[in-house]
């Protein structure tokens, strides 16, 4: 059984990650599931309690920008620029590794993914903890990231030491992710809520993956794997699509707006787009646990959040992969 930590009790967490053990934390973006990414055994520890395949490198986070040189072999001057503007914060950027960090957090690749959260908890931690923490997001691997503590207890008791039980996280998609290795051109890896349109203002030249070889995508492991998927499948529509009655009360709906829905199983109307980011993994949890076979998802607009959104929606609704 996972220890449930308070947020008074960073200092017990902090000594299991030193420790060499697995704790799991809330972010901004959802909670993460933290060990020591200098310890390759803490680092295997998290692929196996994940069910993680090996070759999908972990995000490691920091508190203080000063520790980067510590983990990182040289901090490009778009990487610093864009770390300024938006760190601590939902951005992760990818930079030459340094050998402390070890090869299975970054699943052997020559470069490391570095985070500074700006979640008050996740920072506190990571202070006193004084060590890089790889966190992968706090699910087992395949199913929709966690943001509610008990969302994470439902997919790792028994997997991992301990939780920090604190509020649900407050954005609900996992962070924006720039790879800045090649210092003329960034690249967006993941969408997320430091937005494509924010990061033009700093980098006007990033490219994003629509326009990348397949040589590039092999840079960016993540985008190969099954990811967000809720067992009920998932299907995108601009509105709300006439059911049959008998299929009603075994479909659920989440998106914006304030139609009333009564006859489905479930319905999420959400006010607007971050909260609908906010909403989306919980619901998919909820209608899993309630039976719901499909879950249909109004498409928003690709632009600011709704970039993020969409990619998550895609991909949860991929059944190909
Ligand atoms: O918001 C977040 O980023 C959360 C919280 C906990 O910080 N973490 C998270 O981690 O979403 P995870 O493991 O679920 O996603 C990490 C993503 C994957 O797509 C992975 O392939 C990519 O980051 N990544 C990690 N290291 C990389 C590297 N060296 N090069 C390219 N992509 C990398
Ligand atoms: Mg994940």
């Amino acid at each position: 059984m996972a220890k449930q930590l308070s947020t008074n009790d960073l200092a017990v967490a902090a000594a299991i990650l030193r420790g060499g053990g697995l704790v799991a934390f809330p972010t901004e973006t959802v909670f993460g599931l933290g060990a020591d990414a200098t310890s390759p055994d803490a680092i295997s520890r998290i692929f196996k309690a994940k069910g993680r395949p090996s070759d999908n490198p972990l995000i490691v986070h920091l508190a203080e920008f000063d520790q980067l040189n510590e983990v990182c072999e040289g901090v490009t001057p778009i990487a610093e620029k864009l770390l300024q503007r938006f760190a601590p914060g939902p951005l992760t950027v990818v930079l030459p590794k340094k050998p402390c960090i070890c090869s299975a957090a970054t699943a052997n690749l020559s470069s490391v993914a570095v985070r500074f959260p700006s979640h008050p908890t996740a920072r506190s931690l990571l202070k006193q903890v004084a060590l890089p923490i790889a966190a992968p997001s706090a699910n087992r691997s395949g199913s929709p990231s966690a943001t509610t503590w008990q969302s994470v207890l439902r997919d790792l008791d028994g997997r991992i030491d301990a939780i920090v039980c604190d509020e649900a996280c407050a954005l609900g998609l996992e962070s924006t992710v720039v790879d800045c290795t090649d210092n003329d051109t960034p690249i967006l890896l993941r969408s997320g809520h430091v937005t494509l349109e924010d990061l033009q203002t700093v980098v006007p030249n990033i490219r994003t993956l629509g326009s990348l070889t397949s040589v590039a995508m092999a840079n960016s492991p993540g985008l190969r794997h099954r990811h967000y998927q809720p067992r009920a499948r998932v299907r995108l529509c601009e509105s709300m699509v006439e059911l049959a009655d008998d299929e009603k009360p075994r479909s659920a709906y989440i998106g914006l707006g304030s139609d009333s829905l009564t006859e489905l199983g479930l319905v999420q109307l959400c006010t607007s787009v971050e909260d609908y980011a906010m909403n989306l993994y919980e619901f998919f949890r909820r209608c899993d646990a309630s039976g719901m076979e499909i879950i249909w998802c109004q498409r928003v607009p690709e632009r600011g959040v709704g970039l993020a959104l969409m990619d998550r929606l895609y991909r949860a609704s991929d059944r190909s992969g």
